[in-house]
């Protein structure tokens, strides 16, 4: 016979509320954020459009988000520099009361073979794509440590960074890139470890080929994109709405249990396609 706890009855029935949940998407003007941004809108949340350079690709994202039913604000903030990360967090808490989810997304590739690559190009991408990831984290994390309820069995606040296959796939020719993206993983599953007895819930997103800015010098040329579906099992380059719908779930309480996780959404990428037949 099935027993049900009437608690958790309640708050089976209470989760299936509709609570409009406060979100900052990071490098949200183009590509993977733009779409992630957009689903939430979508879901009718407030979503904080944070952009580095790209104004006008913010403020498209927001008119979407608005026309989707859903709020928000455009927010520039370099996500390596502390105190525009400070600035930005405490401008969601004060226009929208608070902060439920985090979509650690901001990061860029500067290529080069290994022994021509400067320290610029070495700095910049650990500083946009691991400290910028560990920067906005730490923001979140203090805000979700002061709304702790001891009471709740639920999740009280998510953060979800955005990887890359490239955290478990060395790829020659991006050092810099990879070792920030390997460098997410440790960050993800230590603080999930740290978060978990507090009810923050802590995972990855990690995406193989996704058609945006970042790669469209390959997407684009006919040749390269040839060769680039030889590395993807499933025969197609993945849309930024391939994350977004997994990362909106991700932060719902429809993955209430799920922390410390990675979700690889890479068409197989990860299967290593180069091993179907030989090896
Ligand atoms: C990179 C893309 C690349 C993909 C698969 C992503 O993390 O940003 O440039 O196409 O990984 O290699």
């Amino acid at each position: 016979m099935l027993l049900v706890n009437p608690e958790h009855f309640l708050s089976l029935l209470m989760s299936t509320e509709n609570t409009t949940q406060t979100v900052v998407v990071t490098g949200a003007s183009s590509g993977i954020g733009q779409g992630i941004a957009i689903a939430f809108g979508k879901k009718g949340a407030n979503v904080i459009v944070n952009y580095h350079s790209d104004e006008e690709g913010a403020t498209h994202t927001l008119k979407q988000i608005e026309q989707a039913g859903g709020k928000g604000l455009v927010y520039q903030a370099d996500v390596s520099k502390e105190e525009e990360v400070i600035s930005m967090f405490d401008k969601t808490i004060t226009t929208f009361g608070g902060l439920d989810v985090l979509i650690n997304n901001a990061g860029i590739q500067k290529d080069s073979d290994f022994s021509h690559m400067t320290l610029d190009q070495w700095r910049k991408v650990i500083d946009t794509n691991l400290t910028g990831q560990f920067l906005c984290a730490r923001e979140a994390i203090r805000h979700f440590e002061e709304k702790q309820n001891e009471s709740s069995d639920k999740s009280i606040g998510n953060i979800i960074f955005i990887s890359s296959v490239h955290d478990i796939i060395p790829w020659a020719g991006h050092v810099n890139y990879a070792s920030s993206k390997g460098g997410i993983l440790m960050l993800m599953k230590s603080l999930a470890l740290e978060m978990a007895p507090k009810k923050i819930r802590i995972n990855g997103i990690s995406p193989g080929a996704i058609a945006t800015d970042i790669n469209d010098d390959v997407w684009k040329d006919e040749e390269k994109k040839k060769e680039l579906l030889k590395l993807i099992p499933y025969k197609r380059i993945g849309q930024p709405e391939d994350i977004a719908k997994v990362a909106v779930w991700l932060a719902s309480e429809e993955s209430d249990y799920i922390t410390g996780t990675t979700i690889y959404v890479d068409g197989g990428m990860t299967l290593y396609p180069g091993f179907v037949d030989n090896g």
